[in-house]
């Protein structure tokens, strides 16, 4: 530690802390807009010119280190005389828009300009204009009141991950572009409308839209995936405004993805219903609460007197712990084991489906190796902790199909079919047991062990396994879609076991966690197993049928062939035609509920807006059904109830079922491999309509150009394309990204979601 002074207080520091950096901690102001804690330092602002004993010219706070005894004064007369030069210069060419201007209200020029500033200018030359640039349907652009702080630029390259603004030209000619004719594609682009400490870039969606004194603010929990980063919902006139992040150093830090932000554009949707339907003849007809409830109670008492287990239940792992658990109740008094939450997963066993770690531990770790995932997409936010990491420590390995880590600095990066991922993980093993001598009591990994030979690659990974202290193997979304993930699963626990690393998924969903940890799925039957049992009902919550389910067509043949299908849904669209009745829920913010994040984490939310129209919570949903069917010990009257007794569920044990190594084959042939972008995740996200507006890689599939020239495929051309699933009409992209022999195809969208999740296919030209 070393001792300085600032603003006359002696304190003691560590050493190589900025002078900014003392300053935050202490709570002494010291005016920025350059200067990001998150960003690397840029230090062209100038405005956090502070005065230092015995340095002739002030020196920037932001980029000097603290060095024993120095004295530091924020408040001088020299200090504010700087302050105030620096504030006239960048005003110099600001505009005087701010009337009309989005960020008023919450400008830190505007703020520092009042407090560090003159009262008045002296500039009377005319002010330069810098013409607006479209970077795509999410961020506005009024660049005529940059600052040049490159904040924007900065956070893409650093924490978006690549560099998809810069600044070009000098002196009073530079400006922040975009590269020709490019629009800003970050999952995490949003947070530069946070960042921008002017209006130069506002929010499109919200844009004009309301002042930002209007705003009531709310906090919630996302739903779109396992972070659970936390958020602000903005609320005028009992509609969500604008979402933007809440700082959570251990969980989204200050950011949050794209969806998070803009996904409450979905929530207004014309797809949203807000009175109980019943189908009549092929049509929806809207019917009250009483009379839905009547129905319901009568078509499923008809169906649960005859016998046991006739009727499945399976819900989004988006629910909460309180729906979930009412919905484990409501099975039980039903008298069904049939209950299931499991939606991509082909291959099931009960498994303890966490991260393995904290999710600001991943950091540090010494060695890391992620399996089957496209971590820009499937985990946008995430992917930017293992972005970080690969970057600074020379540790980081990845098995996928599609290579989205270009700009990252990757150990080793294995570039393969999904139905191999099983066979290079058997490899690395293969290397651990020959250097360990580790012990393997499964006949089928020794069998197949001896007839496998490692690669470089893979006794690459088993060094960087074993010669590190702590490592973490996380198993990623892609591995859910095929028949062998038990395997990968059952594979990557010898691995993680014999290098001592830790071993964790990288779970989807909000509460898939929870659900798991509710163990809502106690009898360790699959919804595949429900759905091909053939039930004479179901009741399906919070998710789209088809667009969500791995297997379209056999989900629509379970619900086609059953007498009385009950769904639980915010929307209606064609996907609920063999539905009988469907209840209109709240999304996330309408209801107040808990999650369980990917690290384990609780989190309770509390609605921000009030239900639309007669829409109503799922918990409460759930327990008036209980009461039409009778059943007793469901009189809860608020949320809070519902967790208490959830909360005690969640202290039970949980038996995890491992399933032993089945020998597989790697398929031959063409396979598909489904990118779910981030924007398709979920029926709200799907239904943001500015989320959307990018039409990028619509219809089409992307096919590495070698497979191209064997399969005698051109750029453009239409192909069809045929699983066991569905025949689909699409035109082919080349793409070097995607391994050789596969179909990528965008999961979760119209044109390509019949296909289903990870098929062999055949491929003719159209
Ligand atoms: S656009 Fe905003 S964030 Fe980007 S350089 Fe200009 S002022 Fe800074
Ligand atoms: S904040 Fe220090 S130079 Fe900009």
């Amino acid at each position: 530690m070393i001792k300085i002074k600032i603003d006359g207080k002696v304190l003691e520091v560590k050493p190589k802390t900025s002078i900014i950096e003392v300053a935050d901690k202490v709570g002494i102001d010291i005016p920025r807009f350059c200067y990001h804690k998150k960003l690397s330092v840029a230090a062209n602002c100038r405005m956090c010119l502070v005065e230092v004993k015995n340095f002739a010219k002030p020196l920037p706070a932001c980029a000097t280190q603290v060095m024993e005894g120095m004295e530091i004064s924020t408040k001088s007369k020299f200090t504010k005389d700087t302050q105030k030069s620096v504030m006239e210069f960048l005003l110099i060419n600001h505009p005087l828009d701010c009337p009309i201007c989005d960020q008023g209200g919450e400008c830190d020029l505007q703020d520092t300009a009042v407090a560090y500033g003159a009262n008045k200018s002296r500039y009377t030359e005319e002010k330069r204009v810098v013409f607006d640039k479209n970077i795509g349907p999410l961020i506005s652009t009024d660049l005529t009141r940059c600052i040049q702080c490159t904040r924007c630029v900065r956070f893409l390259k650093e924490v978006g991950g690549m560099a998809e603004l810069g600044l070009i030209g000098r002196g009073e000619h530079a400006e922040i572009s975009a590269y020709v004719d490019k629009s800003v594609e970050s999952e995490l682009s949003g947070n530069i409308i946070d960042l921008c400490p002017v209006g130069a870039l506002t929010s499109k969606p919200f844009r004009y839209s309301a002042r930002s004194w209007e705003l009531s603010r709310r906090s919630t929990i996302s739903c779109h995936d396992s972070l659970g980063s936390n958020m602000e919902a903005h609320v005028k006139d009992d509609i969500v405004k604008r979402v933007i992040p809440k700082e959570n150093e251990s969980i989204n830090e200050c950011w949050i993805s794209d969806r998070d932000r803009f996904s409450y554009e979905g929530l207004y949707h014309k797809d949203r219903i807000n009175l109980p339907l019943k189908r009549v003849k092929n049509q929806w007809e809207e019917i009250d609460w009483e009379e839905a409830y009547e129905l319901i109670e009568k078509n499923i008492t008809d169906i649960n007197t005859k016998k046991s287990d006739q009727i499945g239940i399976v819900c989004s792992p988006q629910s909460t712990l309180e729906e979930g658990f009412l919905l484990k109740k409501i099975a039980k008094e039903l008298n069904t084991s049939h209950i299931d939450y499991h939606l991509l997963e082909k291959s099931f066993s009960k498994n303890n489906n966490w991260l393995g770690c904290k999710i600001d531990e991943i950091e540090s770790h010494d060695a890391i190796l992620v399996v089957g995932s496209n971590l820009k997409h499937d985990q946008p936010l995430l992917a930017h902790r293992f972005r970080r990491y690969a970057n600074k420590k020379n540790n980081f390995s990845i098995i996928t199909s599609y290579d989205d880590f270009h700009s990252t600095h990757c150990l080793e990066k294995i570039i393969v079919n999904p139905s191999a991922y099983l066979n290079y993980l058997l490899m690395i093993l293969k290397e651990i047991q020959l250097i360990t001598k580790y012990k393997i009591n499964s006949q089928g990994i020794k069998n197949t062990l001896k007839v496998l030979k490692s690669s470089n690659e893979t006794k690459k990974i088993a060094q960087s396994l074993l010669s590190t202290k702590s490592k973490a193997i996380f198993l990623g979304h892609q591995i859910l879609h095929l028949e062998d993930g038990d395997n990968i699963k059952f594979v990557a626990m010898h691995i993680a076991q014999a290098t001592e690393a830790t071993l964790g998924l990288l779970p989807g969903d909000a509460n898939s966690v929870g659900l798991n940890e509710l163990n809502l799925n106690s009898n360790n039957i699959s919804t595949d197993k429900i759905l091909s049992q053939k039930k004479e009902a179901y009741i399906m919550m919070n998710f789209d049928p088809l667009y969500d389910y791995h297997s379209p067509k056999k989900i629509n043949d379970a619900l086609k062939n059953a007498k009385f299908n009950l769904a639980i849904s915010p929307y209606i669209s064609d996907s609920f035609k063999e539905f009988d009745v469907v209840l209109p829920m709240t999304p996330f913010t309408e209801t107040s509920g808990t999650f369980m994040n990917m690290e384990k984490r609780i989190q309770s939310f509390s609605a921000v807006t009030p239900p639309f129209g007669q829409a109503r919570p799922g918990w409460k949903i759930l327990r008036v059904l209980a009461n039409f069917l009778q059943f007793e010990g469901f009189l809860y009257d608020s949320s809070e109830d519902v967790k208490a007794d959830a909360m005690i569920e969640l202290d039970k044990k949980n038996e995890y079922i491992l399933i032993d190594f089945k020998p597989s084959k790697i398929t031959k042939g063409l396979e598909t491999l489904n990118l779910i972008k981030a924007n398709d995740s979920d029926m709200i996200v799907r239904r943001a309509s500015s989320l959307h507006k990018n039409k990028k890689n619509q219809n089409c599939c992307l096919i590495n150009p070698s497979t191209m020239l064997k399969k005698g495929l051109i750029d453009g051309q239409k192909i069809m394309i045929s699983s066991s699933e569905a025949e689909v009409l699409i035109n082919v992209k080349a793409d070097e990204n995607v391994c050789s022999n596969v179909i990528a195809i965008f999961g979760k969208q119209d044109e390509t979601f019949s296909l289903g999740m990870h098929n062999k296919v055949k491929i003719k030209k159209a």
